[in-house]
Order: structure tokens, then C-alpha cells, then sequence
């Protein structure tokens, strides 16, 4: 049987990273290349109680049907916590519970995005948005991203190039893959850019929470009073990717057609999951489980910055982070990046090569990303090793 698929799949490959985790799979192989919590951040005891007791007290309320716009507690709660914290969201906002962020992003193209329309991304930018986009068959127009965030006078030019661009897609903070958090004067330009040329944005922030040093920046949905701006939150990174809960808070207009579209997508998210997550925000210390997480990955982070200081120096350079799960490397330029990650995965450890994140994969990249988070302290030290001595081999 030939099969036929859609135009819209047809030129879709399998993520690179995913490629990549077939090799990561393999116990001998130190894996810096995924983007997965630390297993000690977990709060297992806590997700344990809270299930157990729904369980045996109410079991129906988490095991039925719900309604797609999300646990109406959790909503509830989430709206004034963001409206507290970090100003975001207002009365022309509604807030919709959806299956991870990854869903966030499907269910905005599929609400504004037509085939052909232009998708503004930082580069580099998030693998999995930019295969959701291109799986609508979006044009993706990378913007590149400056250590304080996207270059402003590219995003103009792109703007004035594609009258028929949608959305601008950016995660300002500690960017996936960058590192890099945008500064406050950036995100007012964005935002007056999106203004002026009438296009939205995409504001994904799964990092927010995990700042380790530096100044706190608003948020840019903060700066939302002409409803153009979409933000997207998830528990992933701070509670569990495996529980799937993540929040968009939308104009409303927008907030209603992303309803009747995750209809279509999967009903509702997991309403054990958001029960959980709700009873976790409520009932226990939320802000000291994000002290706790903090401190965990300032720890890691640290080390791991060390041991690229001492063993990666002179032959590859890495952008300090003040927050989030990544690092980004640069290689010289007479090193074929993704030879050199190749043939590290035979050396046994595992990275991520760098066009892997752009909007244009074949462009080329001296770059590459390292987690820091999943891997151990004494698999970060073999791992780094291994990468040094290879790179200063060279
Ligand atoms: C920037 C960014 N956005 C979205 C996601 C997807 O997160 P979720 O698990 O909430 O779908 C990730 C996951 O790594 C990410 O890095």
C-alpha cells in the first residue's frame, strides 16, 4: 500500500531531538540532550496524598467527563495567582486549561493560522512549536535572538516583509534553546511592533519560575492592554510533564475559539491531573516548591557552568544562564557542528545540534544545547569531560 498523506504531514520529519533520544536511551550513553525535571523535583509525596485521598473519598469528581474549558477550581485559582504575582491576565482575558503547552501552540494555529501565513519565531526557537506550526503548513520567518532577546530591527523588517504574518512566537524567558531572557525594553518594542503591524503574540513561559540569579522581568502579557497577546503557562517544568497541565490566558474572543478547537483535539484535559495540580497550588506551600526547585537547579547549574569552564575551554563557549534548563555552545567555526555531534554520541554522550532549533534546519549552525537538569552530578562530569577533551582534540 502507497500512503498518502496530507500536505499539511507530508514533509514533517521525526524531531531531531527525539532522533537523538534513541541514542540517549542506551545506559552507556551520558544524555545532555533531553530537557526532562530532575527527578528530585518531583513532589511525589505530595501528588501521591492528594490522589490517594480523591480516591477513596470522591473518585467520580476525577474519573468522569468535564467540561474542555478546564477544572473550574483550578481556573479559578490560577487566574488570581498570575493576576497577583506577575499582573497577567485581566477581566478581557479568560484562562483555558490545556493538555501541556505543546497543545497551546496546536490549538492557535489551528484557530489563527491559515496555510501559507506567516509565523515570526525567535531563532533559535522551541523544536516542538516550530514542528506544530509547520504541521498547519505556516511559513516560519526566524527573527535571531541577541543575549538580551530577538533582534527588534529584524522583527520589523520581518513584519514589513510579511503583511501576512499571524503571530509572534517568543519565550522570553531562559529561552529553550538560547538561554537568553529577554530585557524589558525588548519586550515593550515587541509589543509595539505586534501593535503597530496588528499581529499577535505568543508569549510561552514553562521557565519563568526557575530564575537562579539576575532581576525579575515582567511579563510582556503584563503590558496587554490592546488584547494581543496569548500567554501560555505549564506545570511541566515546576510540577510534572507527565501530569500534561499547562493554562493559556487569552483575550476572550481568542479564549473561545481555542475551546471549541480543543473540543475537537481531546474534549478536555486530564481532570485527575488538574485536580492534582489545583489541591498542590492550594492546599500546600506552592512558593516554597518553587524556593525548593530553585535551589536544586541553581546547585546544578553552577556545576554544571564549572565544568565547562574547566573542562571545555578554549575550543567551545557557553552563554551563562540565570535561569531555566539549558545551556547554549558555540563552537569555532572550522568544526562541522553536527559532524562533531555525531560523533560525540559514538564517544557516548549525547547533545543537541543546534539547527536542530531553527526555522530553516539546513542553515548553518556552530551552536548546541546541553541540559543540565536531567542528567546526575557524576554523569554531568563525565559527560562535560568527554565533550571538552573531544572539542579541544580537534
Ligand atoms: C519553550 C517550551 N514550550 C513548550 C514546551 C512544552 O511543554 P509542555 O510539557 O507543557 O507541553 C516546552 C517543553 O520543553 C518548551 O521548552
Amino acid at each position: 500500500m502507497e500512503y498518502k498523506f496530507s500536505d499539511r504531514v507530508s514533509n514533517l520529519k521525526p524531531s531531531a531531538i527525539r532522533e537523538i533520544f534513541k541514542y540517549a536511551a542506551d545506559p552507556s550513553v551520558v544524555s545532555l540532550s533531553a530537557g526532562n525535571p530532575s527527578p528530585d523535583a518531583f513532589p511525589t509525596k505530595e501528588i501521591a496524598e492528594i490522589s490517594a485521598k480523591v480516591l477513596a473519598e470522591d473518585p467520580i469528581s476525577v474519573l468522569q467527563y468535564s467540561v474542555s474549558e478546564g477544572y473550574a477550581p483550578l481556573r479559578k485559582h490560577l487566574a488570581e495567582y498570575m493576576k497577583k504575582e506577575h499582573n497577567t491576565g485581566s477581566d478581557n482575558d479568560d484562562i483555558l486549561i490545556t493538555t501541556g503547552a505543546q497543545q497551546i501552540m496546536d490549538l492557535c494555529s489551528k484557530a489563527l493560522v491559515n496555510e501559507g501565513e506567516v509565523v515570526i519565531c525567535e531563532a533559535p526557537s522551541f523544536i516542538g512549536s516550530l514542528n506544530t506550526f509547520r504541521s498547519y503548513n505556516a511559513k516560519l520567518v526566524g527573527v535571531p535572538v541577541e543575549p538580551d532577546g530577538m533582534n527588534t530591527e529584524k522583527l520589523e523588517e520581518a513584519l514589513k516583509a510579511n503583511p501576512n504574518a499571524k503571530l509572534i512566537y517568543t519565550i522570553p524567558n531562559f529561552q529553550n534553546p538560547s538561554g537568553v531572557t529577554m530585557s524589558l525594553e525588548k519586550r515593550k518594542k515587541v509589543y509595539e511592533l505586534a501593535k503597530k503591524y496588528g499581529v499577535l503574540i505568543i508569549e510561552d513561559n514553562p521557565y519563568g519560575d526557575l530564575r537562579y540569579s539576575g532581576e525579575y522581568v515582567p511579563n510582556i502579557k503584563s503590558l496587554d492592554t490592546d488584547g494581543i497577546v496569548i500567554y501560555a503557562g505549564s506545570f511541566s517544568k515546576v510540577i510534572s510533564p507527565g501530569m500534561r497541565v499547562a493554562y493559556t490566558i487569552a483575550p476572550k474572543p481568542i479564549f473561545q475559539k481555542l475551546v471549541v478547537c480543543k473540543q475537537g483535539n481531546d474534549v478536555h484535559t486530564n481532570i485527575w491531573s488538574q485536580y492534582v495540580c489545583d489541591e498542590f497550588i492550594t492546599k500546600y506551600d506552592f512558593n516554597a516548591h518553587l524556593a525548593r526547585l530553585r535551589e536544586i537547579y541553581t546547585k546544578k547549574a553552577s556545576f554544571c557552568m564549572e565544568l565547562l569552564d574547566k573542562y571545555c575551554a578554549p575550543k567551545i563557549t557557553y552563554h551563562k544562564i540565570d535561569g531555566g534548563l539549558f545551556i547554549w555552545c558555540d563552537l569555532p567555526e572550522d568544526i562541522d557542528m553536527p559532524k562533531f555531534c555525531r560523533e560525540l554520541v559514538l564517544k557516548k554522550v549525547c547533545v543537541v545540534p543546534g539547527n536542530a532549533f531553527l526555522t530553516d534546519e539546513n542553515e548553518t549552525c556552530h551552536s548546541f544545547r546541553i541540559n543540565f537538569s536531567t542528567p546526575t552530578d557524576e554523569q554531568l562530569e563525565r559527560g562535560i569531560k568527554i565533550l571538552g577533551e573531544y572539542a579541544n582534540s580537534l
